[in-house]
């Protein structure tokens, strides 16, 4: 089971508009420096290297493989190898892995360290009942011990940090041991996702817990859930005090989210949205580094869903959703994009209105 499309954007918050923040780059170890503090959440089946090579361009301090599972990576297995496909000039890049078996996870975490991952991260967040029910993903949440021991033994095995990633409990807010448990195994960082495991994705994500967390544990606190732009990134520094947040929802169809985030933290005005010939641009950018990855055939199928989040809640959506099917070739594909920029013609002028500045 996925996560259904209208979970797939964050909900908005309404509200004042909070004061600016500073925030230093976050550094972990000696060597993985995190500049601006800005992160985007490793997310399955969208953060592979044409997104991750995007969102840095776009400002992103850190990008993060989508989930990649510990015996995949020991034994060698195409799929897990190829998601963990770090490419040259890419860094900072962290691999997450999720797995139970604290010397499994270890190995995996040379696998990944030996293929240039500058951290790697362990899954303890994913909610999905087919990962929680053999153990792995949220289940950890229940696990304190084991997750010290995982912590222990991935922290001996590699000279990269090793970090977390969790939920703000399993069905109540109680992550306070198990974050415990990842310092004492030596963990560099945490990042919390503020709700529950049984919260899936509904409601509002819970920053006083991410607060709570902050200030019971002695490592940087990464905070995650609801950061679509640089007004609720605010929020989310200010409210908990985290050392940096991370994007995932936000930054689907939406890579500009990391420079508006970026300029923000510099004290820098915010860019204007993008332009339709800049979205055209960057949509094409995707889209050639895509082929260049994995090819045609691979590309007109994946990138059906990133189209519809470039796209999301505007005519141009309807236009490409009638189109879809029949993408084949790439043409179909520039053709479907510029149709959906021309059916968003009048919202695009009423734009460029009101956003004088943003064609220059
Ligand atoms: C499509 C999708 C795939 C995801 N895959 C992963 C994953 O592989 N590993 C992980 O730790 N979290 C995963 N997540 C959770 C996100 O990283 C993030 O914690 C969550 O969406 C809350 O952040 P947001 O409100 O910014 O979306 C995924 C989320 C989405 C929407």
């Amino acid at each position: 089971m996925g996560i259904p499309f209208d979970k797939l954007k964050p909900p908005k918050w309404g509200g004042e508009v909070p004061a600016p923040v500073e925030r230093e780059p976050l550094v972990l170890g000696t060597d993985c420096v995190i500049d601006p503090p800005v992160i985007l959440s490793p997310m399955a089946a969208v953060t592979n290297s044409p997104y991750r090579k995007l969102c840095q361009a776009m400002g992103a301090g850190l990008t993060v493989t989508e989930m990649v599972s510990d015996k995949g990576l020991v034994h060698g297995a195409d799929r897990a190898l190829e998601m963990v496909d770090l490419q040259p000039g890419e860094g900072p890049v962290g691999v997450q892995i999720f797995g139970k078996d604290p010397e499994m996870m270890a190995e995996a975490a040379k696998v990944a360290q030996a293929m240039g991952a500058d951290l790697v991260d362990v899954n303890m967040g994913c909610p999905m009942r087919k990962v929680v029910s053999s153990g792995h993903g949220a289940a950890l949440l229940r696990e304190p011990e084991r997750v010290r021991d995982i912590f222990v033994a991935m922290s001996e095995a590699v000279d990269v940090p090793v970090t977390g990633k969790t939920r703000a409990g399993w069905e109540d807010t109680d992550a306070i041991e198990v974050a415990q448990a990842m310092q004492e195994g030596g963990a560099a960082a945490l990042t919390i996702h503020g709700r529950t495991r049984c919260d899936f994705y509904d409601g509002h994500v819970d920053l006083a817990v991410i607060r709570e967390l902050v200030k019971s544990v002695d490592m940087p606190v990464i905070g995650n859930g609801d950061v679509c732009d640089w007004v609720s990134a605010r929020r989310m520094f200010h409210i908990t005090g985290c050392d940096a947040v991370m994007v995932a929802r936000g930054a689907l169809g939406n890579p500009w989210v990391f420079r508006e985030i970026q300029a923000d933290l510099r004290g820098e005005p915010i860019p204007p949205k993008p332009t339709p010939e800049r979205k055209r641009q960057t949509v094409r950018r995707h889209i050639e580094s895509y082929v260049d990855t994995f090819g045609v055939e691979r590309t007109c199928r994946e990138i059906r869903k990133h189209l519809l989040w470039y796209f999301r809640d505007t005519p141009g959506e309807k236009v490409l959703r009638r189109r879809l099917s029949s993408m084949e070739t790439i043409a179909d594909v520039t053709a479907g994009i510029d149709a959906a920029i021309e059916a968003n013609h009048g919202i695009d002028e009423r734009f460029a209105k009101s956003h004088p500045r943003a064609n220059s």
